[in-house]
């Protein structure tokens, strides 16, 4: 194994995820494939990333899109072959564009040959890779504790085999891995070396957080929705096994580490992410997209303080001592453009561009989901059934039997949150199926392809694609963003973002209108009468920076100021 010095190469790269099993099918089955992410290279090499993160693509039947792994070494036979893989990561590394591959090893799926061993007897050697307990009650017909399923219901299922039932924070086919076995530790390091040693350049692993549960396993405090939280979010013994795996894996590699965080605190995110700690590189946060939402599902009137809170909050928090990952999207949340600009419409262009700055000037690495970079938005789901999602599906179990009823209702509300907002078919162009695929893809097509698609954003100048090239060529190698003090301006302006990134004697001035009407705007005095230039515009035009501005619909600038 190569022992490498960590460049920490992440802090000056643009990274973009690809959603396989929906960015390019190459055999007309209707669903994306390694050939077909292959045939797409080009687009990201002239986008200018710098690494891909990849969603999973190992073999999985498929209960949750991949996220249940059967098999950690090899490929999803819907997806193409190993070789398939090695050729694609050939073709990222010769066009400099490095993969970070997804970990998922807080559950595998129950079509693993661990849990199909681990199932068979109490005395397997697998048992213990898993968590199984005794139920409670009379005859041990109730669950071990009160847990819920993130996706909905109790987190435990029972198996008549051996009469004993195992732990599943998410779907009854994602079993729980037991890390409290050194062998399950030891088993996730080889995995990763396995990957590294084929070339990978990191992992962003999935649902991190959650590896670690409190012994004893008690029940949770009373909530209607979720219970458990508090006996498995960063449980007790969680940064002495990442400390392990970064160790005798991670830290030998010159890679980068992101972990999926949902709920993490500032405190918490320094804990994981300060490099001195030795754990992962940054953490994904989620709460700007939350701050949307009440109870996770019921959303909020969009209120540009609370994200701008949020954002604020975590520049301030990590400088000097973490690292941010910066996003908007990602494959389990809907479309940007609609979580973060309502009432867009008409505007669709220079919201979407209004956005990338206002994510993209702030320090971290910024992460881009396939097809932000053409300003896709939500499809307009109507019924249960154009939802593939094994969450929405879930809601409708447990809706059922007065499905008919509330189908209406129930859409209304899912059709704003559901993961499939994300997972409509890339837009390539304005044929069939959007280019996507030549036969019907496994989940539909946003009627608005047509309109919104890339070959059409390759051919105007002035499109979002276009723009966010100049963005991502802006952001390379420029020292302000990558390593520049934040300070927030007017931090109570509801209409208004307005930042300063600073570095040495570099300053940029950020100002982005999230408003979809003009709105007046009045710059600090100290801004306005320095020599300024102007980085970028997603209007387009020379705008000098006078202390007194009305800005136009979502209209947003970059200064550099001296
Ligand atoms: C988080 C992933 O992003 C999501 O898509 C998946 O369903 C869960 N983890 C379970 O693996």
């Amino acid at each position: 194994m190569s022992e490498q010095k960590k460049t920490r190469w992440y802090k000056d790269a643009f990274v973009y995820q690809i959603y396989p099993r929906s960015f390019s099918d190459s055999n007309g089955d209707g669903i994306g494939d390694i050939p077909g992410i292959i045939s797409k290279l080009d687009h990201l090499k002239d986008l200018g990333v710098d690494a891909v993160w990849l969603s999973p693509c190992y073999k999985s039947p498929n209960d949750d899109n991949g996220y249940d792994i059967s098999d950690y070494r090899d490929i999803m036979d819907e997806f193409g072959t190993l070789d398939d893989w090695k050729n694609m990561i050939k073709g990222m590394h010769d066009r400099g564009i490095k993969l970070i591959m997804d970990l998922v090893v807080n559950h595998t799926s129950d079509e693993h040959q661990w849990f199909k061993e681990s199932r068979q007897s109490k005395d397997n050697p697998y048992r213990d890779y898993y968590i199984w307990r005794k139920g409670k009650g009379k005859n041990g017909k109730k669950p071990p504790n009160n847990w819920t399923s993130r996706f909905g219901g109790s987190a435990w299922e029972y198996d008549a085999t051996t009469e004993e039932w195992y732990l599943h924070l998410f779907t009854k086919k994602q079993p729980d891995l037991n890390w409290d076995n050194l062998k399950v530790r030891q088993e996730v390091i080889d995995i990763c070396n396995y990957w590294f040693n084929l070339g990978v350049d990191g992992f962003r692993c999935d649902v991190i957080t959650y590896i670690s549960k409190a012994a004893g396993l008690p029940d949770g405090k009373f909530n209607l929705v979720v219970r458990g939280d508090e006996h498995f979010t960063h449980g007790p013994n969680i940064h002495e096994y990442l400390k392990q795996v970064n160790r005798e894996s991670w830290s030998k590699y010159d890679t980068m580490i992101v972990g999926e965080a949902a709920g993490v605190t500032i405190d918490q995110a320094l804990l994981y992410t300060a490099e001195d700690r030795e754990e992962m590189d940054c953490a994904f946060q989620f709460e700007h997209y939350e701050s949307n939402f009440w109870m996770h599902i019921l959303p909020k009137k969009f209120d540009l303080r609370r994200i701008q809170k949020v954002f604020s909050r975590w520049q301030f928090g990590l400088m000097q001592k973490g690292w941010n990952a910066l996003y908007l999207e990602n494959h389990d949340q809907p479309r940007s453009l609609n979580s973060y600009t309502p009432g867009f419409e008409g505007h669709r262009e220079e919201a979407a561009k209004m956005l990338a700055i206002a994510i993209f000037m702030q320090q971290g690495t910024p992460f881009m989901y396939q097809g932000e970079e053409i300003g896709m938005t939500n499809y307009p789901f109507r019924s249960y059934d154009e939802c593939k999602d094994v969450v929405v599906q879930n809601i409708r179990k447990m809706l059922n039997p007065l499905d008919k009823i509330f189908e209406k209702t129930a859409m209304k509300l899912l059709s704003r949150v559901s993961r499939d907002n994300a997972r409509t078919p890339m837009q390539w162009n304005a044929s069939e199926n959007a280019g996507f695929s030549s036969s019907e893809p496994w989940i539909k097509v946003n009627p608005n392809f047509t309109e919104i698609n890339v070959e059409k954003d390759k051919e105007n100048p002035s499109s979002i694609l276009n723009f966010y090239k100049k963005l991502i060529a802006f952001r390379k190698g420029n020292e302000t963003i990558i390593k520049g003090s934040f300070k927030e301006n007017d931090p109570g302006n509801k209409e208004i973002l307005c930042y300063e990134r600073w570095y040495h004697g570099e300053r940029l001035f950020v100002v982005c209108n999230f408003k979809n009407t003009e709105v007046n705007f009045r710059a600090p005095l100290d801004a306005a009468y320095l020599s300024c230039e102007l980085a970028l515009h997603n209007y387009g035009y020379d705008r000098p920076l006078l202390q007194s501005l009305v800005l136009r619909p979502y209209e947003a600038m970059v200064y550099v100021l001296k």
